[in-house]
């Protein structure tokens, strides 16, 4: 079998370290989330995954993250039948596989050309209404091409801290501004997060850097008149950590324990 030889640096390098924590998740024994395509896509890729430092720990606290946002996408769709999902960096996450949502819902994932040349070689076409732009989600243009007749939840994992205030500001901005309701569900690092930056092997290793922090849900909030928090969840606080291996629970209480570490990093939700 020819592997695919990966030549993406920077931001588009790390969804190669979340793939691989999916794919080390879906073979432990109590799997949380049993990306078995995530393994398969691992084994057609011909790049050294030690790069990520991605292990146990980070594994599951990947998955648990990726859980989280499943749950609340999967309420949505059950909710709203007739939406469009904006899955937006989607990078090489199966997320649409994992829901696959009814012919009903229109899915749109959205990432960098280069990764999306990759996401087509290595996993297989969703059935249904499904499209896959090749775009910085920073660019107007994509998002014109969305008929914004429905409700919407824009997904988006690994993706607000890799983005500049001004154009995080600018994305959620643009979603709320267009559609007549719905809701935006993405983690983020706080402040702290930000500076500590350096000690996360996927980035550091990648070359990528980390800009945009969030420290209170009251920032995304004010961006648009009517866009409500519903839920901000420290990850230290995320449901699942009992999977954790041992060192990673103990690590999780004393983080959370430690007013300065614990809002390193968040998943939230917010509604409009
Ligand atoms: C940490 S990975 C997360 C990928 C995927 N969401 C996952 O959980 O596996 C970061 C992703 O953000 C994408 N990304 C970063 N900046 C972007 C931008 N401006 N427009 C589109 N995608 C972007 C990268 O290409 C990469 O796929």
């Amino acid at each position: 079998m020819d592997r695919e030889k990966i030549t993406l640096t920077g931001a588009q390098e790390t969804m190669l370290a979340t793939l691989y924590a999916r794919a080390l998740d879906s073979v432990r024994p109590d799997p949380v989330l049993g990306d078995v395509a995530a393994a398969d896509a691992v084994r057609r890729i011909d790049y050294d995954f030690r790069k990520t430092g991605i292990k146990g720990t980070s594994a599951v606290g990947v998955a648990l993250r990726a859980k989280t946002l499943d749950d609340w996408t999967r309420e949505f769709l059950a909710a709203n039948p007739e939406c469009t999902v904006l899955h937006l960096a989607c990078g090489l996450d199966t997320r649409v596989h994992r829901m696959a949502p009814p012919a009903s819902v229109r899915w749109i994932d959205v990432d960098f050309p280069e990764v999306v040349e990759l996401r087509e070689r290595l996993l297989p076409t969703p059935p249904g209404d499904y499209t896959v732009i090749s775009s910085s989600v920073t660019d107007d243009a994509w998002l014109e091409q969305v008929p914004a007749d429905r409700p919407v939840v824009a997904v988006f994992e690994g993706l607000s801290m890799y983005l500049s205030e001004e154009d995080g500001t600018r994305l959620v901005q643009r979603i709320t501004g267009r559609f007549p309701s719905g809701e935006l569900l993405f983690d983020c690092y706080g402040s702290m997060g930000i500076k500590l930056q350096k000690l996360v092997p996927a980035v550091r290793n990648a070359g990528a850097t980390l800009d945009w922090g969030i420290d209170t849900p009251g920032q995304i909030e004010r961006l648009h008149q009517g866009l409500t928090c519903v839920d901000a969840l420290r990850s230290v606080d995320m449901p699942g950590l009992e999977k954790l291996p041992l060192s990673g629970r103990i690590g999780m209480r004393v983080i959370a324990h430690i007013p300065a570490l614990r809002d390193i990093g968040k998943i939230m939700r917010f509604r409009f």
